[in-house]
């Protein structure tokens, strides 16, 4: 079975045709990331305005030589959560696409299909996640923990009661004056620290660790953001805010961030006793992440490209969560919950 998956609930368009929820037949992503770098973040009304423009280029580069009509079983979308003028985009377009060829649409939760991009078997090496599973959905607007007890059946078990992962990595990479996307500007300059005359324990900067210890599958990143700025200002006013202190801060947000997260989640496993964890969203990019995790678990991460916004997980997770429906009974929701 052959699934057409739009997605366009930020500042990626993207389309992508899945077989049977697990071979990539095209995957075409257009951001407009570039566009936000110079404002520092995603103004929406700017986002939704390239989502129109961006659509039907990517829609078309994505069938290329396969027809619409006689090749392609269903169609995907994602519904929410995400921002209501870019989604719309998405939306009315799968809907005039199925009122089209009277093909179903299935409407799909962005944060839950993240983890789908670990059951796309990108080559030979691929390892089946076995289940029951934790899943661990990092991105730029959540940070949510879910049981997986089969590929059909999630359950969530906790996430962030303020600012996601991916939004702390962002903001403070903002007050740091380095580029956006935060995540990988973070982990550039972190990758530096391992330079001796960085490494200077003397002046070393420690932040916090937010609610690591609690009993809650909860986490907490707001104030980090607050911490980074008071440290930032402490070393303006001492004349010391400089390539170095940057690199050092951006170290420990990073080791202070994959803490908090690999502790949470290798606790939720051993509670729950999975076989695997599968981590999903743009945060699971994160090299230093991953690295702290597989020397605590057996962890499955989807390749750098297929973490980050893309089309490909949503006809994955369409796929296994198959119920479509009639054009008429879909609509964009922003503020679509993960507890399902
Ligand atoms: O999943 P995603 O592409 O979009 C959302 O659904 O939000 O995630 C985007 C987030 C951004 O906050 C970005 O800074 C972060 O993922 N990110 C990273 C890395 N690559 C992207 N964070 C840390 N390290 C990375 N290598
Ligand atoms: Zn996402």
């Amino acid at each position: 079975m052959k699934i057409l998956a739009i997605e366009s609930s930020c500042d990626e368009t993207a389309a992508a045709i899945i077989e049977d929820g697990r071979k990539i037949i095209s995957n075409v992503v257009a951001s407009s990331a570039a566009m936000h770098e110079k404002t520092g973040g995603i103004i929406p009304e700017m986002a939704a305005r390239q989502q129109v423009v961006s659509i039907i280029p990517v829609i078309n580069e994505t069938i290329k030589n396969l027809s619409l009509s006689r090749d392609i079983d269903a169609l995907a979308v994602t519904v929410g959560p995400g921002l209501i003028g870019s989604l719309l985009v998405g939306v009315e377009t799968a809907k005039a696409l199925a009122l089209l060829t009277g093909k179903k649409i299935v409407p799909v939760n962005h944060v839950l299909a993240h983890l789908y991009a670990n059951f796309l078997e990108e080559d030979k090496n691929y390892i089946k996640p076995q289940f029951p599973a934790l899943g661990l959905v990092v991105s730029g607007g959540h940070t949510e923990l879910f049981i997986m007890e089969k590929i059909n059946n999630l359950k969530w078990i906790g996430g962030t009661i303020d600012d996601a992962a991916g939004e702390a990595f962002d903001k403070c990479a903002r007050i740091l004056g380095l580029s956006f996307p935060g995540g990988p500007a973070i982990a550039a300059e972190a990758a530096k620290y391992a330079k001796s005359e960085i490494r200077n324990p003397k002046s070393e900067i420690k932040l916090p660790r937010p609610i690591i210890g609690d009993d809650s599958f909860n986490f907490s990143f707001s104030g980090l953001k607050t911490a980074v700025l008071r440290e930032v200002n402490k070393l303006k006013e001492t004349e010391q805010f400089n390539q170095i202190t940057i690199v050092q801060l951006a170290y420990e947000l990073q080791e202070a961030i994959t803490d908090c997260l690999v502790a949470k989640t290798v606790r939720a496993a051993e509670k729950y006793k999975v076989k695997s964890i599968l981590l999903g969203g743009g945060v699971a990019a994160n090299k230093r992440l991953t690295e702290k995790f597989k020397s605590e678990f057996r962890i499955h991460v989807p390749p750098p490209s297929l973490c980050t916004d893309n089309a490909t997980y949503i006809a994955a997770f369409a796929y296994y969560n198959y119920h479509p429906v009639d054009w008429k009974k879909v609509s964009a929701q922003p503020s679509l919950e993960v507890e399902v």
